[in-house]
């Protein structure tokens, strides 16, 4: 695409007034480097180093008091290398009593058992204890072991979705006592809370503590037996086999079941490695990173903005005149270029365009100026508006259409309130209530902000209800981002509209009666 006649919004470049041309968007970056960064980090680890750098530190101390066991063992990986631990005089009789490997391929029966060997173990003492078996059809019986079981495994992961699509043979493992959990390896914990073990170490898709309907039910009713005391969240690649983010979580039994609140710490593993406390409530169905999900609840008002996302051409066509309006067309993109086109249109739509400049980024684009948040079609891309001709997608840039209409300081407000509220939970969940995009190969993990959660957000501040008085306060406490102080606010305009509900319904009470 040639690049004449540009003009600058906000650093963003734009070919200048015509009826039709160009603006740039903030691109996202170049990540050359990155792939170097994550070698010297250690990416695409195998099990062993799982398990010697994470797992065994936590386990070093008490191996002779548990049987060691692992139901998706595959080459043995993470049970084995305690091998190492034990002297090599004691390893058959440590390996007889402490260690039970399970895996329904044959093969992979095969190579733990090699594997076993490597370590001192005879063939027929390793026979004994690997087995071949379906183990999330036939749980094994562990009654007659001497020393109570730890289970450390790193099961199979399927989402339901898929193996409904592609997979049936897989199906069966999701009826009657099942129904309703997501994935394989819910189906493992729900095995293993059901026999009664006491301490698990799993290595499970990160969806397990921040999903939202793939992991409401498994969180659900695993943590009223099970309590989490230490997790080591990867938000990176860190198989060579799998694409899914994973964590290795410590699980073990509470005393009785129970819904109080479950409290630990994390590691997160990025390029850097930072440490997060993690508060889990049933009422957000112990998920991590409820903190956005609590406040938008709590702070619902009762007569809230109404919101409407997207601008359709059909609308454009339906309100044809003579006015003209410069609209970015979303669907024609390429080489980070949006087009845009001049439109004739009606007063009152004009009008209702310029009262609406608001948009929303949903998607981080990779750059700190660019990040998910409620920006001005005019300041960024110098446009009266923003149109879907073609397909609507949720990920480009999305106009928003407010009632009632708001005036101009209003709607500053509001936007300014929006992303300094969003950027104090991304601050104190690690964006946590966001979801990972996909196809982000960066160490600047790029979120996606849902469309239902942006009207949620906006949703919290009637700003049409505020008195001047107090939307001054709101201001000041905006400008310093001081989150009391616009909680305050927010608390005492929903008691305002409460009260004022009441006398309404009080007068039209005391109406009716006369
Ligand atoms: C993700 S791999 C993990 C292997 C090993 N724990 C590791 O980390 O190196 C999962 C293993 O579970 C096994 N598996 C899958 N479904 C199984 C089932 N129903 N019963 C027993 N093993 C199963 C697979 O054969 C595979 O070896």
């Amino acid at each position: 695409m040639e690049k004449k006649n540009c003009a600058e919004y906000k650093g963003f470049t734009s070919k200048e007034n015509k009826n039709t041309g160009y603006v740039r968007d903030i691109s996202t970056p170049d990540y050359t480097s990155v792939k170097n960064r994550r070698r010297d980090f250690g990416a695409h680890m195998t099990s062993v180093d799982i398990f010697k750098n994470f797992i065994f530190p936590e386990i070093k101390d008490f191996l002779y008091d548990y049987a060691w066991i692992d139901l998706f063992a595959g080459e043995g990986n993470l049970i084995l290398p305690i091998l190492d631990a034990i002297q090599i005089n004691k390893r058959i009789e440590f390996f007889k009593e402490h260690i039970f490997l399970f895996d329904v391929q044959k093969e992979m029966v095969d190579r733990s058992i090699q594997n076993a060997q490597r370590y001192g173990i005879p063939y027929e003492v390793a026979r004994t204890n690997i087995q071949l078996r379906d183990t999330l059809q036939n749980y094994p019986d562990f009654k007659r072991l001497k020393y109570p079981c730890y289970h450390i495994t790193n099961p199979p992961y399927l989402y339901l979705g898929y193996i409904v699509k592609k997979s049936e043979r897989n199906l069966g493992y999701f009826s009657n006592q099942n129904e309703g959990y997501q994935d394989l390896y819910q189906v493992a914990l729900m095995n293993d809370l059901r026999h009664n073990l006491q301490r698990l170490i799993y290595i499970i898709p990160t969806n397990f503590l921040f999903g939202f309907s793939v992991s409401n039910k498994i969180r659900r009713d695993f943590f009223s037996f099970y309590e989490i005391t230490k997790a080591i969240i990867f938000e990176r690649k860190i198989f060579e086999f799998t694409g899914t983010n994973v964590c290795i979580c410590f699980f073990e039994r509470k005393n009785h079941p129970s819904n109080q609140e479950i409290n630990f710490y994390a590691l997160k593993v990025n390029s850097k490695i930072i440490k997060k406390k993690y508060r889990l409530s049933v009422n957000d169905c112990y998920r991590a990173g409820g903190e956005f999900n609590e406040f938008i609840s709590y702070f619902r008002p009762l007569e809230p903005l109404k919101i409407k996302f997207y601008l359709t051409i059909d609308e454009i066509q339906k309100n044809k005149g003579k006015i003209p309006v410069k609209l970015l067309d979303v669907n024609s993109f390429s080489n980070g270029y949006f087009r845009f086109d001049t439109y004739m249109v009606h007063k009152d739509f004009h009008d209702k365009l310029k009262s609406n400049p608001l948009f929303v980024r949903t998607l981080d684009t990779g750059k700190w100026e660019g990040r998910c948040g409620i920006y001005n079609v005019q300041e960024i891309f110098g446009v009266d508006g923003i149109v879907v001709k073609k397909k609507k997608y949720r990920t480009h840039p999305i106009q928003i259409f407010i009632t009632p209409v708001l005036s101009e300081c209003d709607l500053l407000l509001l936007k300014d309130y929006f992303n300094v509220m969003l950027e104090y939970f991304r601050e104190i969940t690690d964006s946590e209530f966001l979801t990972t995009f996909k196809y982000s190969s960066s160490d600047y993990i790029r979120k996606y902000l849902g469309l239902s959660q942006t009207r949620k957000l906006l949703e919290t501040l009637p700003v049409h209800l505020i008195s001047a008085e107090d939307k001054k306060r709101l201001r000041t406490f905006i400008n310093q981002k001081d989150i009391e102080g616009i909680k305050d606010i927010l608390s005492s305009q929903n008691r305002k509209t409460v009260s004022a509900l009441l006398l309404k319904d009080f007068i039209s009470e005391q109406l009716r009666n006369n």
